[in-house]
């Protein structure tokens, strides 16, 4: 029988430096989209997956996101007296039972391959999700739980994947398609941000992954990918080699990558205009900015 998958790794022990200045002090996954932090939104989508452990790969500087899974008495007491049920709602769903979250350090920096590898050892012999939190994906059904379904049809290993424009190819992992099954393909290679001129296709892997327990060990070796950096993809690729059961999977959703500027502000716009207390008054801010903007031009 296949066993389930409980357990999510969460790296962010990344640097975050395009969004210095404010990631001098805060980390990047406690930005918030209207008024939930980038972390919340994927451990929101983690539970509705199943999981059931989370595992957060941190560094130096990131303890406001220890605290922020933290219970907090005080605020929760002072909710209560005042009545404010709404809202106490709110503050306990973002605290996180005890024993249900584990931190590991990265200590350097050194890709993302890495900082998934220093979970190794809760990892133990089990596929197990992978989501960055910069990718956020607004979709009907969450997107690790559509993976999570598919996951039990094929096993194996499955990455999320969209096509993008060719021009912006060269800044994902890219999928060399054997097969193309609609929402499945199935893969015969995988590279990470190859020159144009080498790219397999335009379907570009993102930050949400199911994975076996194999890509770890492939992981050991601690090879340096493109950028000098341990790639995740590199493991993956491997695991291509070594058992060819590596899957891209079409989702249904639309994706914001929050670990840019532009995707950022996109998604805030997406999820302010989404808010049914807010959309009325930010629409009419919107196009009232945006005119003004074109006449000015
Ligand atoms: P990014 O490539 O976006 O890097 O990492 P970054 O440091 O977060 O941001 P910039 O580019 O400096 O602005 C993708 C994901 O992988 C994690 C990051 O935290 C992010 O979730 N990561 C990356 C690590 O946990 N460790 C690493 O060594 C590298």
């Amino acid at each position: 029988m296949k066993k389930r998958v409980t357990k999510a790794i969460f790296p962010v022990a990344g640097l975050g430096t395009r969004f210095l200045p404010a990631t001098k002090s805060i980390p990047k996954e406690i930005l918030c989209l209207v008024d939930k932090p980038l972390i919340q939104y994927a451990i929101d989508e983690a539970r509705d997956a199943g999981i059931e452990e989370f595992i957060f790969v941190t560094s130096r500087g990131k303890g406001a996101l220890e605290d922020y899974f933290d219970g907090a008495p005080q605020l929760e007491q002072s909710l209560k007296a005042k009545g404010k049920d709404d809202l106490l709602d709110i503050l306990m769903k973002s605290t996180m039972d005890s024993g249900e979250i584990a931190y590991v350090r990265q200590r350097e920096a050194l890709g993302l391959g890495h900082a998934v590898w220093c979970a190794r050892r809760l990892i133990a012999d089990e596929p197990f999700a992978v989501i960055l939190t910069d990718d956020v994906i607004a979709s009907e059904k969450p997107v690790l739980k559509q993976m999570v379904d598919a996951h039990e049809n094929t096993g194996g290993n499955i990455v999320a994947a969209m096509e993008v424009a060719p021009n912006k190819a060269s800044s994902y992992g890219l999928l060399d398609i054997k097969e193309d099954m609609g929402s499945l393909v199935s893969v015969k290679g995988m590279v990470e941000k190859p020159k144009p001129e080498d790219a397999p296709s335009n379907l570009a892997v993102i930050g949400r992954y199911i994975l076996t327990p194999q890509i770890l060990n492939n992981l050991d070796t601690q090879e340096r990918g493109a950028g000098g950096e341990i790639q995740l993809t590199d493991a993956i690729a491997k695991e291509i080699e070594n058992s060819d059961n590596v899957y891209g999977f079409r989702f249904e959703g639309q994706r914001y990558d929050c670990g840019s500027k532009a995707g950022f502000l996109q998604a805030t716009v997406a999820y302010g205009l989404a808010r049914g207390d807010l959309s009325a008054e930010f629409m009419d801010f919107l196009v009232e900015a945006v005119e003004s903007r074109r006449a000015a031009q």
